[in-house]
């Protein structure tokens, strides 16, 4: 039985995109169900249109609502890819360790409460970095604190804006979601998991600590 995943959005769902599209008819994984808490989340759209149950949360922090969709759907494993509200503490104790979070950064730099989307990326370019990327961990009380599964590593290149090197993360993040969620799959748990070698040659594995490189 494929490990059943609910998909959590706030806006443009491109993670969700990557996810559904890298998980075939075969795969060990199927995203059964996406949750925002906006009706006008682009990404609605795209899972409606692919016959994946959606539901809009009336109340995003009443954890009771959360558990009586997640139920419904039988869900094993939650994701937040662009999810930008604190998960309720009910549904993170109901599935604990079983919620993962993709953040556009190498945490624990650049990332906590008010961390999200090009507020990361400016961040970056204000500190003078120059490598950034991706990770994908476990999602606790905190924002971003949990245990990190994997990291995508991206370079910050001379002139890039806010908008260039979001989008060179972004392709990172495509890489890096599906990778965490086939990994949990296949163990029945998130699980620090690295890119395999079927991923493209500059985004395999350093071989330390599950972190990868991307162009
Ligand atoms: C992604 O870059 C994701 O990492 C980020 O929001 C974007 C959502 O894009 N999440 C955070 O910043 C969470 N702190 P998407 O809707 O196209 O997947």
């Amino acid at each position: 039985m494929p490990m059943r995943i609910a998909v959590c959005i706030s806006g443009r769902g491109s993670n969700l995109v990557a996810l559904v599209t890298a998980l075939g008819p075969d795969a060990p994984a199927r995203v059964v169900l996406v949750l925002s808490n906006r009706a006008s989340a682009p990404g609605l759209e795209y899972a409606r249109a692919r016959g994946i149950a959606t539901a809009v949360l009336v109340a995003p922090s009443d954890g009771a609502e959360w558990l009586g969709r997640l139920s419904e759907a039988k869900v094993d494993l939650i994701v937040l890819a662009g999810f930008l509200r604190l998960v309720p503490s009910a549904v993170i104790a109901h599935y604990r360790d079983r919620i993962i979070n993709i953040h556009p950064a190498l945490l624990p730099s650049f990332g906590g409460p008010g961390m999200y989307g090009h507020r990361v990326h400016e961040a970056v370019l204000a500190g003078g970095v120059q490598e950034t990327g991706a990770t994908v961990h476990l999602v606790d009380e905190e924002y971003d604190r949990g245990a990190t599964l994997g990291q995508i590593r991206v370079p910050v290149h001379g002139g890039d804006t806010p908008d260039t090197l979001a989008e060179r993360v972004l392709q990172a993040e495509h890489r890096l979601l599906p990778a965490a969620v086939l990994a949990a799959a296949r163990a029945g748990r998130p699980v620090p998991f690295a890119l395999d070698r079927s991923d493209p040659p500059e985004a395999q594995t350093s071989g330390k600590n599950s972190v990868c490189h991307a162009p």
